[in-house]
């Protein structure tokens, strides 16, 4: 393939992230983990798997960040996941030391790369990958929007009995608890969904929306959620590799936009080979503009505990 992409941390969402890559054919794929033997062993298995599932994209797995040399993209896992009773924000103090040290490693290997954090708490992580890489913030891009948007296009569809594909909806705001779902802003083919539900329907999907981490892990117990959140990432990803310029809602270096300052928070953005090449400014109401400013809040408290940590 012409395309090359790494996944930093093999572990749930990094190795599920490399086969989603891999089976769509958009780019060979590198996968690297502290663990020995893990990326390697994920890799060849996903290699063996190519066969059947009828693909060409090669797979290699490293612990030496060597073979991630020139990725186009690097989409970075690595980290713990949270557990029952664990906010996304309880994983700051273990995950920054982590995902500082591998931005590190792999800048020295792929300075032209974008890079993609799936890590959290993300909006904080996207902050330490933008200082550690020096980047411009066009190439420093969290993964949030896609996975909680279509966490709640998903229950849209569960509600309304309705396609997914014809469903449509934007979440902005940071990915916590803050995270600012906008009904207004979703669609079922077209139509808002104010029109075809009621309110108290329509609040109860935004509860369970910004809940959605929470609802998986307390099922799972050992981990967090794997498959949306990677599937999120690749479209993503594909969204850069084929320049497609799709408009999607992801953590983004705002400066000025949305009246925010020096702050990762999840907006409308257009995705394309140049990573983030526009940040959309659509018109919010007095009531979600509150909401986003709270949101933006709790990441800037974040950032001030980044701060501490050093
Ligand atoms: N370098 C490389 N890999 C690392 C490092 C490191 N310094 N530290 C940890 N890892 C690897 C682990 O060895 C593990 O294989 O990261 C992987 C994480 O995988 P899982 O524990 O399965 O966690 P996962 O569910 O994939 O979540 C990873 O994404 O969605 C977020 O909140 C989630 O922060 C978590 C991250």
């Amino acid at each position: 393939m012409d395309k090359k992409v790494t996944v930093i941390g093999s572990g749930n969402v990094g190795a599920t992230a490399a086969q989603r890559l891999c089976e769509k054919e958009l780019c060979d794929v590198v996968l690297i983990d502290i663990i020995e033997g893990v990326p390697q062993g994920k890799a060849l298995d996903l290699a063996e798997a190519a066969p059947i599932e009828k693909h060409d994209s090669h797979l290699v797995g490293a612990n030496d960040y060597a073979a991630s040399a020139d990725s186009d993209i690097v989409i970075i896992t690595a980290g713990i996941p949270r557990k029952p009773g664990m906010s996304r924000d309880d994983l700051i103090g273990t995950n920054a030391g982590i995902v500082k040290n591998v931005t590190q490693q792999v800048i020295k290997y792929s300075p032209n790369a974008i890079l993609i954090i799936v890590s959290n708490p993300l909006d904080a992580m996207c902050h330490v990958a933008l200082e550690a890489s020096g980047f411009p913030k066009n190439r420093v891009i969290g993964m949030a929007g896609v996975l909680d948007s279509a966490r709640f296009r998903a229950f849209i569809a569960m509600e309304l009995n309705v396609s997914v594909e014809s469903t449509h909806a934007f979440v902005l705001g940071g990915h916590g608890d803050t995270m600012v779902p906008l009904p207004r802003y979703s669609t079922v083919a077209g139509i808002p969904i104010t029109e075809l539900m009621s309110k108290e329907r329509i609040d109860a999907l935004v509860k369970r929306t910004a809940n959605g981490g929470a609802e998986i892990v307390s099922l799972l117990k050992t981990g967090s959620a794997y498959y949306a959140p990677a599937s999120a990432a690749v479209e993503m990803a594909e969204s850069i590799l084929k320049d497609k310029k799709k408009i999607l809602p992801c953590a983004a270096y705002l400066q000025g936009e949305y009246g925010m300052q020096d702050l990762f928070i999840g907006v409308p953005v257009k995705l394309g080979a140049k990573g983030i090449e526009q940040v959309i400014e659509i018109r919010l109401t007095d009531e979600e503009m509150a909401a986003l400013k709270k949101s933006a809040a709790a990441v800037e408290e974040l950032k001030g505990v980044l701060k501490r940590l050093g």
